[in-house]
């Protein structure tokens, strides 16, 4: 069954390439970018590429933005857009820590309310929160986004509950991609040098952390966003969906021995 497919942060990444492999599927793609200007280049692919995508501005921090969607008839919502935001959590500046949470979590939940109206109004509608296996074990130095996608989870897995009870036929799934190549972890791992300075804790092994972080996510990542799409495409299209979907599975499985260990 055809169905229509909202997804923020569609200008890039992951949101980018699920937006093009279900509207090869046949689905009516709503793809949403941060910025208008986003808009214009992902339009520009689409046609250039010859698939039909529905684009259109949707900062999710931005009220009148969220509202805009309850337009639509959205059976499936992709809540991809996310930002990282790196640093050890003994000094961090906590604005950092409320803008990240503001994104990746009250944000999220608030464009998730406004499509769970007419989800619910009408009986039928899935949510999908792209979170992170960050979500499952504490990551040093990556906390800040790492407690917004343990948050995210809880989030997530809650709602399920709970809308289990409203029995209305809401579905609530988390996608939980390992690192994969898209620019992000490379520029969530440096936000923090942007304020890390000679006073910080961390200062005589700025140089060497760095080293280690390019190499760890060199050897960490899928070079491709594949995985984690073809897990996207499973559950939008599912009628009962599973909770998680994960990829690649390989640092699933990894997490999954950490939690064992007690990490
Ligand atoms: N890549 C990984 O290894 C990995 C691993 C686990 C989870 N994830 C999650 O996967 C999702 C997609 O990440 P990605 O790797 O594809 O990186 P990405 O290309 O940076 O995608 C994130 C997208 O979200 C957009 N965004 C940020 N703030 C937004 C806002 N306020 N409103 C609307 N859109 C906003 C970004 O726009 P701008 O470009 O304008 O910032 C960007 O297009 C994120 O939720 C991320 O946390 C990624």
């Amino acid at each position: 069954m055809k169905k229509t497919i909202l997804i923020t942060g569609a200008g890039t990444g992951i949101g980018k390439d699920a937006a093009f492999a279900l509207a090869l599927r046949g689905h009516r793609v709503l793809a949403t970018t941060q910025t208008e200007a986003q808009s214009d280049v992902l339009r520009i692919e689409a046609t250039n590429r010859n698939v039909v995508l529905e684009i259109f501005k949707l900062d999710i921090t931005l009220e009148a933005d969220r509202e805009a969607i309850a337009a639509y008839p959205i059976d499936v919502l992709l809540n991809n857009a996310g930002m990282g935001e790196s640093g050890s959590l003994a000094e961090v500046d906590m604005q950092r820590v409320r803008q990240i949470f503001e994104v990746n979590l009250f944000a999220t939940l608030a464009l998730t309310q406004v499509a769970l109206r007419g989800m619910i109004a009408r009986e039928k509608g899935t949510v999908l929160f792209v979170s992170s296996i960050a979500g499952r074990v504490p990551m040093p130095f990556l906390m800040p986004y790492s407690m917004s996608k343990f948050a995210l989870s809880a989030a997530g897995a809650g709602l399920r509950a709970e809308m289990d009870q409203l029995k209305k036929n809401i579905q609530i799934a988390l996608i939980e991609p390992g690192a994969i190549h898209t620019g992000f972890n490379q520029a969530m791992t440096n936000s923090k040098y942007q304020w890390m300075n000679a006073s910080s804790y961390f200062a005589h092994q700025a140089e060497a952390m760095k080293k280690k972080e390019r190499a760890t996510f060199k050897f960490l990542e899928a070079r491709s966003t594949q995985g984690i799409v073809n897990q996207i495409v499973k559950a939008a299209e599912a009628s009962r969906p599973k909770l998680r979907y994960v990829s690649p599975w390989i640092q699933g499985f990894g997490i999954r021995l950490a939690r064992i260990f007690g990490v």
